[in-house]
This record gives structure tokens, C-alpha cells and sequence, in this order.
């Protein structure tokens, strides 16, 4: 079992340096500039002197002023790939949330450590399915007589013990970039996918790029007795649902969608699959954090975009195309607060410690979790291209 993140010591934003900048509380939509001019300077200082020892890696959501230091940023799967890719850096420094490092430490070497810059850094979706309420549904699903027939994918934010739940029982890890591999995959080998822990991204790849109908998947719900679904529907359905969801892509509505059409003519709706059903259907284009990257990269001059995923992205997006007309999808602005927890002062204090030879907020996996994880993610490192 790894330690859960409640149990470490927690840093707070600001703390030190200048306490009243607790950023990314208010979700003001703006972010003040980095309470201490310095602190880049530092930060490259410590880069420097680390040298090929550390290799930073930057999830897309996080904030520009973490971000200018990623040796490499991707979603998820690349970031992944990337830390798999490095044996010979002794530090990862992963700038990005909790599941990912754990991913990381899973997919490194053992004389490699893997730094979180805030252990706070955790994620509400992965937080919903926890290793005794999927071992109860596991239960849930042998008294109906179908778990022999049942393959677990798990999304790539679950974490490590979720993702070893699912590598001792045959299933495989995917994420928004190879949903519908993963799912070929797993229906290749088995009747039905029980999905965890984003029920949208399981529905969105089920019902849009499987072929599926809404009515073969069933929402298993972990708070209410044999998840509140009867044993004939676990039966008749192809596709179980968990009911987790993310808090940043799930606040997009149906009427963000409509308004902004409304407001914009020939506006592209862009979003990522973790949105809600509805919001998926109303969209143009529907990918992951890189294919969006990609198609605001290829869009023409003068192209109007509203993009449903997390506001560090959009906002970068628009900076980086001022040629383009790129917006948040919804009207009022939501970061992720837990990927905005990794700051400046933090990524400071991750690689000046390094420098100084000392490692903190190392993120570590227990063996056994460990071995079964590796098997549930190398699985998806081996899903056909
Ligand atoms: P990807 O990086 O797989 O697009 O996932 C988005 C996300 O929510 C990560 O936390
Ligand atoms: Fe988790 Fe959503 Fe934040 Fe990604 S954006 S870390 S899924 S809460």
C-alpha cells in the first residue's frame, strides 16, 4: 500500500517567503506575479547546478512560472513515456499531481527519486475510487456471476493501488490520448470493462468511439449499497461506469456550449473527453491535452476557438496565438487547484534541496504495489499504435 497523501506533512502556498499569497485560492483569473522577484533566478540557479541530474517534467496544467522550467511538458501519457525514457537522471522532478508522480516512481529505476514539489498536490477524480470501495465493487461483480468476463481499465489519474487492483486482475491503465486503444484492447479479451475512475471518458469513448449505446453502460456508485445498480443490469451491461469524475472538466455545461456559439460566430468548440456527455456531443473536436495543443497549433489565422480543459492550458494556448481567437469555454474561469498548488516557491525548494543533496517530497511506491501497477501501465505502454 502507498502512504496516503493525508498522513504527510502538507506545505502551504506561500508559506516562508510571503504569507498573503496564498495564489490560486480565489481563482481570480488572473495569477499575481511570483511573490519573490528572485525566486527565478534561484530556480535556474539550481537547474544549472544539477545539471543532467534532474529532469523536470511539466504537466500542461501547471503554471507558467513552473512550467519555463519543464525539460519536457505532455499530458500525462507523454509525460509518462518520458520518465520511463531517463535512466540516467537520478532526480525527476514531476510538476504536475500525485497519481503522475506515483506513475513516474513506478516506471523509474530504483536509483532514482521522484519529487512532487507539494505533496498536497493530490486529484479529486483519483480520490473517488478508493483500493476497498473497487474491491467491494470487484465482489459486487463476482455475486452476480460476472467478474470472470470483467476487464478493469483504470484512467491514468487513479492511484497506484488502484492501479495494481487492476494490474493483478488482467486489465490495463489508459489515458485521453489512448482511451479507445485501451478499450479494443480490453474488449479483445473480456465481455465487459469495468471503467475507473472518470465515468465521462469511459461513456464518451464507449458511446463515440466504440459504437456503444448509452443504454449498455450502467453507473456503478461506490457510496450506495452493490453500487446501486440491480445484478440483471451488471448483467446486461458492456460497459461499468465508476462514478468519479473530474471537478475542472466537469463544471462545463451544455449552455457554456450554447452561449458561446450565441456570442461568437463560427466559433470551434474544443474540449477534452473528461467533459460531460452532453457537453462532448455539442462539441466540434473532442482530445486530449496534446490534441488540443496540436489543433490550435494547426488552426488558420483569424480561427475562433473556445476550449473546454483547464485555464493554465487556455490561457498559454491564447498567449501563444495571438493570431487566433482562443477562450475559455465557460464564462467564469476555474483553475485546477490542485495542480496550481505546485508554485515557484515550491519547484525553489525541490531543486535547491536536490543541489544541497537533499531529497524531499519524494514520491515512493511500495514494491508489491509496485509490480502490479508496472504490469497495468506496461500494458498500455504495449497497446498497438
Ligand atoms: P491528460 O493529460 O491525459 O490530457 O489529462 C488531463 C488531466 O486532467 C490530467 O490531470
Ligand atoms: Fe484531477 Fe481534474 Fe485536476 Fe486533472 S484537472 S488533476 S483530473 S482534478
Amino acid at each position: 500500500m502507498t502512504t496516503p497523501v493525508r498522513d504527510l506533512p502538507l506545505l502551504f502556498l506561500g508559506e516562508g517567503a510571503d504569507p498573503a499569497s496564498e495564489r490560486g485560492v480565489d481563482c481570480p483569473g488572473d495569477l499575481p506575479p511570483a511573490s519573490d522577484p528572485a525566486l527565478v533566478e534561484r530556480a535556474r540557479a539550481a537547474k544549472e547546478a544539477l545539471g543532467d541530474r534532474v529532469f523536470v517534467l511539466g504537466h500542461h496544467y501547471q503554471r507558467d512560472e513552473v512550467i519555463q522550467f519543464a525539460d519536457v511538458t505532455g499530458d500525462s501519457f507523454k509525460l509518462a513515456r518520458q520518465a520511463a525514457a531517463r535512466p540516467e537522471a537520478p532526480y525527476i522532478v514531476f510538476c504536475g499531481v500525485h497519481f503522475m508522480a506515483e506513475s513516474a516512481d513506478i516506471l523509474t529505476a530504483d536509483h532514482q527519486s521522484v519529487v512532487l514539489p507539494d505533496l498536497a498536490a493530490g486529484c479529486s477524480m483519483a480520490d473517488m475510487a478508493t483500493f476497498d470501495q473497487v474491491e467491494e465493487c470487484w465482489d459486487v461483480l463476482e455475486d452476480a456471476g460476472i467478474a470472470d468476463g470483467v476487464v478493469p481499465v483504470t484512467y491514468m489519474n487513479s492511484s497506484a493501488d488502484i492501479k495494481a487492483f487492476v494490474g493483478r486482475h488482467g486489465g490495463t491503465v489508459c489515458t485521453s490520448s489512448n482511451a479507445k486503444r485501451a478499450l479494443d484492447w480490453a474488449y479483445g479479451k473480456g465481455e465487459k470493462v469495468l471503467f475507473l475512475p472518470d465515468q465521462h471518458l469511459g461513456r464518451n469513448t464507449a458511446v463515440l468511439e466504440m459504437g456503444f449505446a448509452l443504454d449498455d453502460c450502467v453507473v456503478y456508485n461506490p457510496h450506495r449499497p452493490d453500487g446501486g445498480l440491480t445484478q440483471k443490469e451488471l448483467r446486461d451491461a458492456k460497459m461499468i461506469l465508476w462514478r468519479g469524475h473530474c471537478s475542472v472538466h466537469g463544471r462545463f455545461s451544455k449552455e457554456s456550449v450554447d452561449e458561446v456559439r450565441d456570442r461568437v460566430p463560427g466559433v470551434n468548440v474544443l474540449v477534452h473527453p473528461e467533459c460531460r456527455h452532453e457537453v462532448v456531443l455539442g462539441a466540434d473536436l473532442i482530445g486530449s491535452t496534446e490534441y488540443i495543443i496540436k489543433t490550435i497549433e494547426a488552426a488558420p489565422s483569424g480561427s475562433s476557438w473556445a476550449v473546454g480543459t483547464e485555464l493554465n492550458l487556455v490561457r498559454r494556448l491564447a498567449n501563444a496565438h495571438p493570431d487566433k481567437n482562443v477562450m475559455f469555454l465557460d464564462k467564469t474561469v476555474c483553475f485546477c487547484s490542485t495542480m496550481n498548488r505546485i508554485d515557484l516557491p515550491h519547484l525553489v525548494r525541490s531543486l535547491e534541496s536536490l543541489a544541497a543533496g537533499e531529497v524531499v517530497n519524494r514520491i515512493q511506491v511500495d514494491e508489491e504495489t509496485a509490480h502490479y501497477a508496472r504490469a497495468a501501465l506496461d500494458q498500455m505502454l504495449a497497446l498497438p499504435s
